[in-house]
């Protein structure tokens, strides 16, 4: 199938690369002429596990283009994804402006035939919105399918080749069933809705998920007091099918482009609706208080912060990924240094990225062991693999005062032991 995708963000980009990887023919569409540039000679403008390979190889068998022009890219295109941003609003709802300009922008290309897939996150009621403009911009009615997406970022590629289902929501089944064909080759559990039920399955699948972390990091609170393990705690109930394993780890909040805007986005599309649903204002006040949980830990320690150095260890809000957008480092690098204390920081990917964020606040180093040198504490912010592998019975030795605040639960019982005389404060755990 020939199929455009506007935006090359996370979304946009991983479902382009994946949808040329299955056998279809991908026009990828954006504004930015620097990141169509490295595009096309194969750098992606996202760290993403094997997105680079992919792109290479689907760029030589010619499935894959990109373009910053709609009337090249949406040329012959059957199938239009809309893959554009919907960022915060100053209100917490979805800001739909670039949604808007996009589907603008593609009515002058659009033809009867052509299935336009909205797969941006977006509010109950948006799809048919966004397809009353095209309408009355091209003049006559078009289908739409809303698929929203649930990939992780990090493991993009991994989710959008082997998704857990595909959710289309149509008001039209020969639009959802042309969309049915092209994720055939996924062999992935197919999911049909009306357009309103898959606006609504994406919001309430992040928000139960955030939840369940606020959940357990509210467990972990209280294992803490009361000498229980937080970990032991989640194996046991997780194990529970009805719960499910999967994020119960304990930490210090939930971060990133989703999760925080997205919680926020279904309260407000609750309140538009005099709604109460206070159960996500507790999951975002849980997780606000969660992220200035190690400060408070530094804090109760030291008494006073002034002219201590912290080393930081990770930067982006969660492992494999450089991106920052709500990282729980940015409240802890600021908390800290509104104290007077002194932040080194080193990240395996994401100090670039940080740099634009936090400035000069605080200090980057360019391997862990710059970064502890000499340090009074270690805070472990984000857990990275090569984090829970390094030899920390050395690197302890090289601080001043071998104290960890470790915010993710990395250390196991057998390295602190190696460590010796190590202070260590984690998650809701006794030891
Ligand atoms: C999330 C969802 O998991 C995806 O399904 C969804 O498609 C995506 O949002 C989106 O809406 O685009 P993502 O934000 O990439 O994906 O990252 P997650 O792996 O879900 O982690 C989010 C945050 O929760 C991270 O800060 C992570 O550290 C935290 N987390 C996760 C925990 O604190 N504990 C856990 O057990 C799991």
């Amino acid at each position: 199938m020939k199929i455009a995708v506007l935006g090359t963000g996370y979304v946009g980009l991983s479902t382009g690369v994946c949808l040329s990887e299955i056998g279809h023919h991908v026009y990828c569409i954006d504004i930015n002429e620097q990141k169509i540039n490295n595009l096309r000679n194969g750098i992606s403008p996202i760290y993403e596990p094997g997105l680079e390979s992919l792109l290479a190889s689907n760029m030589t068998a010619q499935r894959l283009q990109f373009t910053t022009s709609l009337e090249e890219g949406l040329n012959d295109a059957e199938i239009i994804i809309i893959a554009v941003g919907t960022p915060q609003g100053d209100d917490g709802a979805a800001d739909l402006s670039y949604l808007e300009q996009a589907a603008k922008d593609i009515s002058k290309y659009v033809a009867a035939s052509s299935i336009i897939v909205i797969k941006s996150t977006v509010p109950v009621g948006t799809n048919e919105y966004i397809q009353t403009i095209i309408e009355a911009e091209c003049g006559f009615p078009v289908q739409m399918v809303s698929n929203p997406e649930f990939l992780r970022q990090g493991s993009a590629v991994q989710d959008t080749m082997k998704p857990d289902r595909i959710i289309l929501g149509s008001n039209d089944k020969t639009a959802a069933e042309k969309i049915r064909e092209m994720y055939l080759p996924l062999n992935a559990p197919i999911i049909l809705a009306d357009i309103r039920s898959a606006e609504m399955i994406k919001y309430a699948s992040n928000a139960f998920l955030a939840t369940k972390i606020s959940y357990i990091n509210e467990i972990a609170n209280l294992c803490e007091v009361v000498g229980a393990n937080v970990e032991d705690v989640a194996n046991g109930v997780g194990k529970d099918k009805r719960i499910g394993e999967a994020f119960l780890q304990a930490g210090i909040g939930y971060g990133g482009s989703c999760f925080p805007k997205d919680v926020k986005a279904l309260l407000h599309t609750a309140s538009l609706y005099q709604v109460d649903f206070s159960m996500l204002k507790e999951t975002i006040a849980i997780n606000d208080n969660q992220q200035k949980l190690l400060v408070k830990k530094a804090v109760k320690r030291f008494g006073d912060l002034q002219g201590k150095k912290i080393a930081m260890l990770g930067l982006s809000f969660k492992p494999e990924t450089d991106d920052m957008r709500e990282a729980p480092s940015i409240k802890i690098a600021h908390s800290l240094t509104q104290m007077g204390a002194e932040v080194v920081a080193y990240d395996p990917v994401a100090i670039n990225n940080a740099k634009q964020v936090l400035g000069d606040i605080i200090t980057y180093a360019s391997s862990v062991y710059d970064a502890i040198s000499q340090a009074d504490a270690l805070m472990i912010v984000t857990e990275w693999k090569e984090f829970t592998q390094l030899d920390f019975a050395s690197l302890v030795k090289k601080m001043n005062h071998p104290i960890i605040f470790d915010g993710r639960n990395c250390l196991e019982e057998e390295q602190l032991k190696a460590c010796g005389n190590v202070e260590y404060y984690s998650i809701g755990r006794p030891v």
